[in-house]
C-alpha cells in the first residue's frame, strides 16, 4: 500500500473486492452446482476435478474441495444469503458420505478438509449432525499420530515406506481440526498431539535462519528427526514460499490454540522471513530463493496464506505494537493482491485470485487460480472487513 493512499481510500477498494468475490462465488454455484472443481484453474477456468481410479468426473476428492464449501460460508457470513448456506450444506453432506465411505481419507489434510466442510457448518448452525462429522474425521486424523516421534505423518497409507515419518509445513494448518475437537470432547489425546507435532517442526521444519523446509523426516521407529526435504519448492534447502505462508498462519493459529510462547516466536520467524524475501511488488516469487528481476512465477496464493497469519497475528499478539505493525503489513499485502491478482471482469471470472502455483517442478498449475488462494484470499478480506468475524479454524 502506497504512503500516500488513506486508510478510507484502502477501505473502500478492499469493499469493492469483497463484492467482486461474492459475484463470482455465487456465479460458481450456478455454473458448478453440487460438482467439485480441480484444484486449480487451465487458463483461467476450472475444469471439474477429473476421473480417477474408482472417481468419477466431479467427485469429491483430494485435499481441496472444502475450500469451495468455505467460499460459501465466508460469503454467507457476508451478506446473509440463505443461498450461499444451502449449497455449503449439501457439500457438509457430501463430506459425511465420503467420511463414512472411507474415501481418500489416508491424508493428514483432513483437517483443512473437515474444518471448512464440518465444523464451519456445525459453528454456523450448531446442528449436532456436522458435529458428528468432524469429531469423525478428527478421530481420522489421530490415526496418523507416530509414537514416538510425537508427529502426524503427512501423506500416504501408514505402511508406505516412502512416506513413512514425514511430514510437511502445511500439516499446521489441520492442527485445529484436532484442537476443536480436543475443546468439544475433553479428552487431552487431541490437545497432546497438538503440542507434540507443532513442537517438533518447530524444532526441525523452521530452520536458524528463519526459513522453513517443505518436509521433514522422523525415523518411525526410534523417533529421531532424520532431514529434510522438497517436494514443490525449488530445491531440498531453498524456502518454497506457500509453505512459508502456511508457517505464519499455522504457527499464528496453534499459538492462539495453546497459548505457547514458541509459537508466537516461530510465526513472527515465518512471516519475518517471507516479508525480507518478497520482491518490490509483494507477491511472492514460487519460491523465495528469487528476488526482483526474475522471470520466475509467482504464487499469490503464499501472499494471500500470509495475509491471513498477519491478520492472525494482529489479533492474537499481546504486544500491541507488534500486532499494529502485523495489521499494516497484512493490509500490504492484501492491497498488492487486489492491485496484481484480482480478474479484471467477476461476471466472466472462475478463479477470485489469478497468478498462482500449485507445484512448479511437476509443472501443474503454473500461472493459474487455485482453491486455496481463492479461498484464502477471500479470508483475508473477511478478517479485513470484518474485524469480529469468528473463524472456522
Ligand atoms: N497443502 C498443499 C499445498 O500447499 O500445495
Amino acid at each position: 500500500m502506497t504512503n500516500e493512499m488513506t486508510s478510507t481510500a484502502f477501505e473502500s477498494l478492499v469493499a469493492d473486492a469483497v463484492a467482486d468475490a461474492i459475484v463470482v462465488v455465487r456465479r460458481n454455484i450456478d455454473r458448478f452446482g453440487d460438482a467439485y472443481v480441480d484444484d486449480t484453474t487451465r487458463q483461467d477456468r476450472y475444469p471439474l476435478r477429473p476421473a480417477y481410479g474408482p472417481f468419477a468426473k466431479g467427485q469429491n476428492r483430494g485435499w481441496t474441495t472444502s475450500f469451495v464449501p468455505g467460499m460459501q460460508w465466508l460469503a454467507y457470513d457476508l451478506t446473509g444469503d440463505e443461498g450461499f448456506r444451502e449449497q455449503a450444506l449439501r457439500h457438509a453432506a457430501d463430506f459425511e458420505r465420503r467420511l463414512r465411505a472411507d474415501e481418500d481419507l489416508d491424508t493428514h489434510d483432513l483437517g483443512f478438509l473437515y474444518t471448512l466442510a464440518a465444523v464451519a457448518p456445525w459453528r454456523r448452525t450448531a446442528d449436532e449432525r456436522w458435529h458428528a462429522v468432524g469429531i469423525g474425521a478428527a478421530e481420522r486424523l489421530m490415526t496418523r499420530f507416530l509414537e514416538p516421534a510425537g508427529i502426524i505423518q503427512a501423506w500416504g497409507d501408514l505402511s508406505d515406506l516412502q512416506q513413512r515419518g514425514r511430514t510437511i509445513i502445511d500439516s499446521l494448518m489441520n492442527m485445529p481440526l484436532l484442537t476443536w475437537a480436543g475443546d468439544q470432547t475433553g479428552d487431552p489425546r487431541f490437545a497432546d498431539a497438538v503440542r507434540r507435532h507443532t513442537a517438533q517442526l518447530c524444532a526441525h521444519i523452521l530452520r536458524d535462519d528463519d526459513s522453513t523446509f517443505h518436509t521433514f523426516y522422523w525415523d518411525a521407529e526410534t523417533g529421531r528427526p532424520l532431514r529434510g526435504a522438497t517436494e514443490q519448492g525449488a530445491s531440498d534447502d531453498s524456502c518454497w514460499a506457500r509453505g512459508q505462508a502456511w508457517g505464519v498462519l499455522g504457527f499464528a493459529l496453534n499459538y492462539g490454540a495453546t497459548g505457547d510462547d514458541t509459537l508466537l516466536d516461530a510465526a513472527w520467524r515465518c512471516a519475518d522471513y517471507l516479508l525480507r524475501h518478497v520482491p518490490a511488488d509483494l507477491i511472492p516469487y514460487w519460491d523465495l530463493v528469487y528476488s526482483d528481476g526474475s522471470d520466475a512465477p509467482r504464487d499469490s496464493s503464499a501472499a494471500a496464506i500470509a495475509a491471513c497469519g498477519l491478520y492472525e497475528l494482529a489479533a492474537c499478539d499481546p504486544d500491541r505494537a507488534r500486532a499494529a505493525r502485523a495489521r499494516r503489513e497484512g493490509d500490504a499485502l492484501l492491497d498488492a493482491l487486489i492491485a496484481r491478482a484480482r480478474p479484471a471482469n467477476p461476471e466472466d471470472a472462475e478463479a477470485l485470485l489469478l497468478h498462482g502455483v500449485y507445484n512448479l517442478p511437476t509443472r501443474t498449475g503454473v500461472d493459474e487460480g487455485t482453491l486455496w488462494g481463492d479461498y484464502f484470499y477471500m479470508e483475508a478480506l473477511v478478517r479485513r472487513t470484518r474485524p469480529d468475524w469468528q473463524r472456522y479454524w
